[in-house]
């Protein structure tokens, strides 16, 4: 596995859902909560590996590895809240980014169960930073644009831009 960064076209794309959960995703995931902690990241969607499934993995301050499949957040609280967020296809780059406080979120588990989350603190914050993913938005697209193009100027000079 290999971390797609800002400027790949993956990192863009609607992801699909997964139609059936088998050995094969439940191989997916595990694979990409090792991959995760190998890269010392609290979360990983599959587009950040090149794959446009709706699949996300994390581990929040709990310590419980969980696995997201064809997730929807189905609730938002109105409290925003701050909190300085990177991503692992953005190295190098944190901003503040607000979003709601709280969400609950339906998803399947890597054992096919559905399962209903209502989360607060970083496991709120990681669940919308990782959905987003699977919609192709990153968390640059939830700062200002002034922000935001002083980070891909910054990020693209140190790394090139992929198909520039
Ligand atoms: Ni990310």
């Amino acid at each position: 596995m290999t971390i797609h960064v800002l400027g790949d076209p993956v990192l863009r794309e609607k992801a699909v859902p997964i139609e059936e959960i088998n050995d094969e995703i439940r191989a997916l995931a595990r694979e990409m909560l090792v991959f995760m902690k190998e890269t010392d990241g609290i979360g990983l969607a599959a587009p950040q590996i090149g794959l446009s499934r709706r699949i996300f993995v994390l581990r929040a301050d709990d310590g419980i590895d969980r696995v997201f499949i064809n997730p929807q957040i189905i609730g938002t609280s109105t409290e925003t809240v701050g909190y300085e967020e990177g991503c692992l296809s953005i190295p190098g780059f944190y901003e503040d980014v607000v979003r709601p406080e709280r969400v609950t979120v339906q998803a399947k588990n890597e054992n096919g169960r559905r399962v209903t989350i209502e989360a607060d603190g970083l496991l709120a914050r990681i669940i919308q930073h990782e959905n987003d993913h699977l919609d192709g938005v990153l968390f640059i697209d939830r700062i200002s644009p002034d922000r935001k193009e002083k980070i891909e100027a910054k990020f693209f000079k140190k790394h090139g831009k992929k198909g520039a």
